[in-house]
């Protein structure tokens, strides 16, 4: 019992728990340099607008951490908050407002969306060159064309969880050309766009889902694990194979109040050579993501104002 202890402590102290947190801090910190330049180049800051649709709470914190992290970053936010009776007209009309607004550089859709309005007519009403969530259908369309790194490709935004998790996993200096990566989960936010993401940097890609059959034989398999399903503590020890990299999206509130990933960490991470907590790993890449691609599309729309 006691051996069995020692090897577990010392297994555990291996794997490196990567800090979102951390980056994200240090990346923000250069957008917050660059952006101060900004004024004197271009005239302007970057303007985020985001619009939230009802009062869900979670959606609430969301909005309000997106709005601090752009204000300590420098970039002007503008949030709509509109009662959960609004009526898909009037939605539609507001991003057509935001849209035509020179000033305003992306636009944000928080969703889920009540249910009365359609989630893809809201998305496809916003312009393309502002589409800062990379939901738009041609923006979509782009990354599953595009065969080469996103960051080479600027013009079109890439889903900010997905771009976040890339980013860790290369900080970390993980390898991923050749490796096989397991993603659980298929939704257009993170599932399908982080495995076109690995798809680009030549992993091997799985995606499972909740029909599949014998996941752990598949999760087993990964040497990089993705997991965005929304079952707390879903991923179990056993499920893991040693040395594995865990990516856990997951952010599920236990009874108690406390948050969780998808993740078992206590039992995944003493078998992970690199694990991201809950809290602190992926959920602040995506925020900072954010900002990136709100900078990124204010530059874009510098540029092409100069080619005009
Ligand atoms: N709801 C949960 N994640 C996201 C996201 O990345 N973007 C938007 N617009 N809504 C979300």
């Amino acid at each position: 019992m006691f051996v069995a202890t020692k090897i577990r402590i010392f297994c555990y102290l291996r794997s490196v728990i990567l800090s979102g947190k951390e980056l994200s801090d240090r990346l923000k910190a250069g957008m917050a340099r660059e952006v101060a330049t900004f004024p004197s180049r271009y005239g302007r800051v970057p303007h985020l607008a985001v619009l939230l649709v009802g009062d869900d709470p979670a959606s609430v914190t969301y909005v309000r951490n997106k709005a601090r992290a752009s204000e300590k970053i420098g970039i002007r936010n503008t949030t709509i908050t509109l009662p959960a009776t609004t009526s898909e007209d009037e939605l539609l009309g507001r991003i057509a407002a935001l849209n035509d607004d020179p000033d305003v550089d992306g636009i944000l859709v928080q969703l889920p969306l009540p249910p009365h309005i359609d989630e893809l007519k809201a998305i496809k009403a916003i312009a393309r060159e502002k589409d800062v969530d990379g939901f738009h259908p041609e923006n979509v369309a782009a990354l599953w064309r595009r065969r080469t790194e996103p960051e080479e490709n600027p013009q079109y935004c890439v889903p900010c969880t997905p771009r976040g998790i890339i980013r860790l996993i290369k900080e970390a200096g993980v390898r991923i050309e050749g490796r096989r990566a397991v993603v659980i989960g298929r939704s257009n936010i993170v599932g399908l766009p982080i495995s076109k993401l690995l798809l680009n940097e030549n992993a091997t890609v799985t995606i499972c889902h909740s029909r599949t059959v014998g996941l752990g034989e598949i999760t087993r398999e990964a040497d990089i694990l993705v997991v965005a399903i929304g079952d707390p503590e879903f991923i179990k020890g056993d499920m893991v194979k040693e040395g594995a990299v865990v990516i856990d999206v997951g952010i599920n509130r236990r009874p108690d109040g406390t948050l969780c990933g998808d993740v078992d960490f206590k039992e995944v991470a003493p078998r992970a050579s690199v694990i991201t907590p809950v809290p602190g790993g992926v959920g602040p890449m995506t925020i900072c993501m954010l900002m990136e691609n709100t900078i990124d599309c204010f530059i874009n729309r510098e540029n092409s104002k100069l080619e005009r």
